[in-house]
């Protein structure tokens, strides 16, 4: 959702800020903005609606030199994209500027309670109240830190956001309410005076290494010579910064011309750097330096529940079959957005496994607090270190694939395969119910799978062509059987989110009961029929849809020409056994995707209305 950041320091704040909100733009575009202390100290904001740049264009050669401030990317949810419901907000004296992400729930009452006493609103936005209520605050004589504790006692709903006030240009007050999004305070380096407030670790790393996180319910004071972390009461909280690693090339997106393509290119490396040093021969084995669970506590479960939301749900539903193939245990899949409305029956026995990129998707959270309270063991399959699911959770497997910066996850889904795969083999072996021949197929193929990922990148070509006539259908329909059929869900999902054509993903069997009678020659499918043991029944599924006169597009696997007459068009991928085949089939699904997108002129990587991180219900 919506990118924060803060600076106080020495150095000029308004370039620094404009440069991390570049880093932050993926979590929203709707509008941006920034508030500076200009020489007189006064407030200087200036917001525009849309992408960056728009921002950047109206601020040049304008920006006052000033050393402390605030920004904001946004993602609406209260009030239209716009300039003036655009953060920063500010109160109407112009006496405090806030920055915002999540939903401050009972702000309707909050703006009656203003309204009714005759201020005046600017904006369409919840934020706008947080600006009034600390204002008030301030009046009755607190200050900036005592005013933002009090305002998390007035308002309902989660959300982080970061306070200014022309009272004491150079502080800012950051806090963290509930699971909206993180808040990471970055220090100055080599013991320079200058702080860094973001919503995202990625924005300030370049700048600083150095960082702490706040968890909910916290609040922190920050001064350019240092900070002060409390409660939401005001008690002290002595944390101590951790250092972060860096890779300054992970982040940018070299030859590529999107974010989106690169990040499907860098799967062989990510692949490799997941596996790497977990998955070991001789005798074949996966040990996960993470894995916090002994045998007597894994032998102690009964149940696994995965969870999950978008692209990371779907690698839930992967390793489900992982799960109850390699571990023996019972599994299902939630919805992590829907597990904890119906009174899941949950117990210490129940491992609840979440699996996220951002570790701070707020329905995944919220299952993982549901998981909490219900005494079960929590593991988190997570590609962000420091996020609030990995803190939630009593132990973590790190995906260990770097930053995804598009927004169209990627990389990170194949990742989570592995990482996915490699717990339920550990799991396996701890339960003792893993046979070795098994093992050692499982791991020899895990060797093997990056090799098998960059062959079919080879693909990308004939891809690029199909996409070329793919492009004119309006109606996709993707199916596929058992593994392939959340893979079918995630082509859908990639294809609606980066081209924006109606898809819809199906278990091929489920066909026959309702989308079949949708298929005629203006509707494509897309058929996962790589070698399983469900191939068979994906060949009558696709004869089923040619009767029809629907076009189709076959993926199946090398070595298998059974297709060719049968599909309209055949993708042929790299033959791969084992469980990890899913990763291999969902290159040339991301690849179409962004080739379809191309072809239609849209904005692979900020496509419109989502967001990196979902830190809103
Ligand atoms: C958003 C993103 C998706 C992502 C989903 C879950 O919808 O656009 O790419 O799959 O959130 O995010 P998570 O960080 O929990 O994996």
């Amino acid at each position: 959702m919506c990118g924060i950041i803060g600076y106080t320091g020495s150095r000029p704040a308004g370039p620094l800020l404009l440069e991390c909100l570049r880093r932050l733009e993926y979590r929203g575009y709707d509008s941006a903005g920034i508030a500076l202390f200009d020489e007189q100290q006064q407030l200087y904001l200036a917001r525009a609606e849309g992408k960056l740049d728009n921002l950047a264009n109206r601020v040049e050669g304008r920006l006052p030199p000033a050393a402390a401030g605030i920004g904001h990317t946004r993602w609406a949810t209260h009030g239209a994209p716009s300039d003036r419901n655009a953060h920063p907000q500010l109160d109407p004296s112009g006496r405090v500027a806030v920055v915002h992400n999540g939903i401050v729930e009972n702000f309707e009452a909050l703006r009656q309670r203003f309204t009714d006493r005759g201020d005046s609103f600017a904006s369409d936005t919840d934020t706008e109240v947080l600006a009034h209520l600390i204002v008030d605050a301030l009046d009755g004589g607190a200050d900036l830190a005592d005013a933002v504790r009090r305002v998390i006692g007035e308002t309902e709903g989660a959300y982080s956001l970061v306070a200014i006030t022309v009272d004491e240009p150079g502080r800012l007050v950051a806090a963290r309410v509930g699971n909206a999004g993180g808040i990471v305070v970055g220090h100055g380096e080599g013991g320079a005076d200058e702080q860094f407030v973001s919503s995202d670790l990625a924005a300030i790393l370049p700048l600083t290494r150095t960082v702490t996180f706040l968890g909910p319910g916290e609040v922190v004071d920050v001064r350019a010579d240092g900070v002060t972390l409390t409660d939401a009461d005001g008690r002290a909280i002595e944390r101590a910064p951790e250092v972060q690693p860096f890779d300054p090339v992970a982040a940018a997106k070299g030859r590529f011309r999107h974010f989106m393509l690169k990040e499907i290119h860098e799967q062989p490396d990510a692949a490799l750097d997941a596996i790497r040093g977990r998955y070991l021969l001789d005798p074949p084995r996966v040990e996960i330096e993470s894995f916090g669970f002994d045998e007597a506590r894994v032998r102690d479960i009964n149940r696994v529940v995965l969870v999950g939301m978008g692209t990371s749900l779907y690698a839930a539903m992967i390793a489900r079959h992982y799960i109850e193939r390699f571990a023996r245990v019972p599994a299902e899949v939630d919805n992590a957005s829907e597990f904890r409305y119906r009174r899941p029956v949950l117990d210490e026995h129940t491992l609840v496994i979440s699996v996220g990129q951002s570790g701070e998707t707020v329905d995944t959270l919220a299952a993982m607090e549901e998981a909490q309270r219900a005494g079960c063991a929590q593991l988190t399959i997570c590609n962000t270190p420091g996020s609030q699911a990995t803190r939630l959770a009593d132990s973590t497997v790190l995906i260990r694939v770097g930053p995804e910066i598009a927004v169209a996850s990627t990389k990170c889904l194949i990742g989570s395969i592995i990482a996915l795969h490699a717990a339920a083999l550990q799991l396996g072996r701890l339960r003792g119910v893993l046979d070795e021949s098994t093992a050692r197929e499982e791991i020899e193929s895990a060797l093997h799978l990056p090799a098998a990922l960059g062959e079919a990148l080879l693909l990308e070509d004939r891809v690029r062509e199909l996409a070329a006539r793919y492009a004119q259908f309006d109606d996709f329909l993707f199916l596929g059987r058992g593994l392939s059929y959340p893979v079918a869900l995630e082509g859908a999902l990639k294809l609606k989110e980066v081209s924006y054509i109606h898809a819809e993903g199906y278990a091929a069997g489920e066909m026959k009961h309702g989308p079949i009678a949708l298929i005629d020659e203006r509707m494509a499918t897309v058929a996962i029929a790589v070698r399983d043991e469900v191939r068979e029944k994906m060949r009558s599924n696709i004869e089923q849809v040619r009767a029809r006169r629907g076009p189709v597009l076959a993926l199946t696997s090398a070595g298998d020409e059974s297709l060719e007459g049968v599909a309209d068009d055949v993708l042929v991928i790299p033959a791969f056994d084992g469980a990890l085949a899913p990763a291999v089939s969902l290159i040339p699904l991301q690849l179409l995707a962004y080739h379809i997108a191309l072809e239609r002129g849209a904005d692979v990587d900020q496509p419109r209305n989502l967001a990196k991180t979902v830190t809103v219900e």
